[in-house]
């Protein structure tokens, strides 16, 4: 059966990012991303810059088509992302806006997004990133202009544009132990503490052939201990160029840890792949000597990594 169905069984979501341009270009991409999975996260068509380029001039046209196509094939969709600093849109932080004006963008811009998906949207990454690798708040446009409680202001004013979706905090390099982990905890915990309406917490999980995080069971289980979802949100598995058997191997090995390590906690909702082949994957452009980090290749054909990922899907 496709990883759909097998997921199905599990009471898991498989999910894949999808390119608006590639659904749209590319029938074969879009047949494979219809069967295989059963949510959907536009990689790039709801960042802000892409939906609002000027201030007060929308395109949703990408990010309406990613919608679209998902309910059409019977898919969840899972918003990304509401408020991230690498996708702040030039007019934002160009310094011509006041610190009042800024706060209110945040705030329009969420009821706008938010709002217009309303019903349609499973879950929100409403931020995506808030901390520094050394665990550290980030600094952000937003951030500066609307103080620390900046975050906590997000989730409240997505909860008030759309109160079905389910509302989650983003971040990477939090998979397993450590002091960003640590972090990314104490964060979390103080949103929680605080009353403030999340209700998940999303580990992005871009990782390389080299061992797996960590305790990353135990780390999902605290979060999930909060009362939270966990859900694994980004995963890809880079390699560095040329492929070998051996790399392609352990990859797969490296898909199906992680994959198990989200069906050890009850709580983890879905797993969710960032692209599902190699054809698109944002890697070779961005991370340089490496990619074929999919489950699928470039020709569409499933890698050793779908067959570990359907195997672990498959044992009860
Ligand atoms: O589509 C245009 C193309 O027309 C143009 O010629 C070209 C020139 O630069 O740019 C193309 O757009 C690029 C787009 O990827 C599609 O390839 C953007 O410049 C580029 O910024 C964009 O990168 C995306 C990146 O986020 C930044 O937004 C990647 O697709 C996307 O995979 C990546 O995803 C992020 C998550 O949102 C958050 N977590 C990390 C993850 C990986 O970086």
């Amino acid at each position: 059966g496709s990883l759909r169905a097998l997921a199905a069984e599990r009471d898991l979501f498989i999910g894949s990012a999808a390119s608006a341009q590639a659904l749209a270009q590319d029938p074969k991409y879009a047949s494979v991303l219809a069967r295989e999975f059963s949510m959907v996260t536009p990689e790039d068509a709801m960042k802000w810059p892409r939906i609002e380029p000027q201030a007060g001039q929308h395109d949703w046209s990408d990010a309406d088509r990613v919608v679209e196509v998902a309910r059409a094939n019977g898919q969840t969709v899972y918003g990304h992302a509401l408020l991230w600093y690498a996708s702040t849109p030039a007019w934002l932080a160009d310094g011509s806006l006041s610190d009042a004006q800024i706060r209110e963008a945040v705030h329009r811009h969420i009821a706008e997004e938010a709002g217009r998906y309303r019903g349609r949207i499973w879950g929100w990454d409403v931020v995506n990133e808030p901390l520094e690798a050394d665990g550290r708040l980030r600094r952000t446009a937003w951030s500066k202009a609307m103080g620390p409680d900046w975050i906590a202001d997000a989730f409240r004013a997505a909860r008030a544009a759309d109160p079905h979706a389910k509302l989650f905090l983003n971040e990477f390099g939090v998979d397993g132990d450590g002091a960003k982990s640590d972090a990314f905890y104490e964060l979390v915990r103080g949103l929680v503490k605080k009353g403030v309406p999340i209700d998940g917490v999303g580990f992005q999980s871009h990782v390389d052939l080299t061992p797996v995080p960590e305790h990353r069971v135990e780390n999902l289980r605290r979060f999930a201990a909060l009362g939270l979802d966990v859900a694994i949100t980004e995963v890809d598995v880079r390699l560095i160029l040329p492929p070998t058997a051996a790399k392609l191997k352990k990859q797969a090995e490296v898909y199906r840890r992680t994959l198990q390590d989200c069906l050890a906690v009850p709580e983890c909702v879905s797993f969710t792949v960032w692209g599902f082949t190699d054809r698109y994957s944002w890697i070779p452009n961005l991370q340089s000597g490496a990619g074929m980090a999919c489950l699928f290749d470039a020709e569409l054909v499933p890698k050793p990594a779908y067959a570990a990922v359907a195997g672990a899907l498959s044992r009860a």
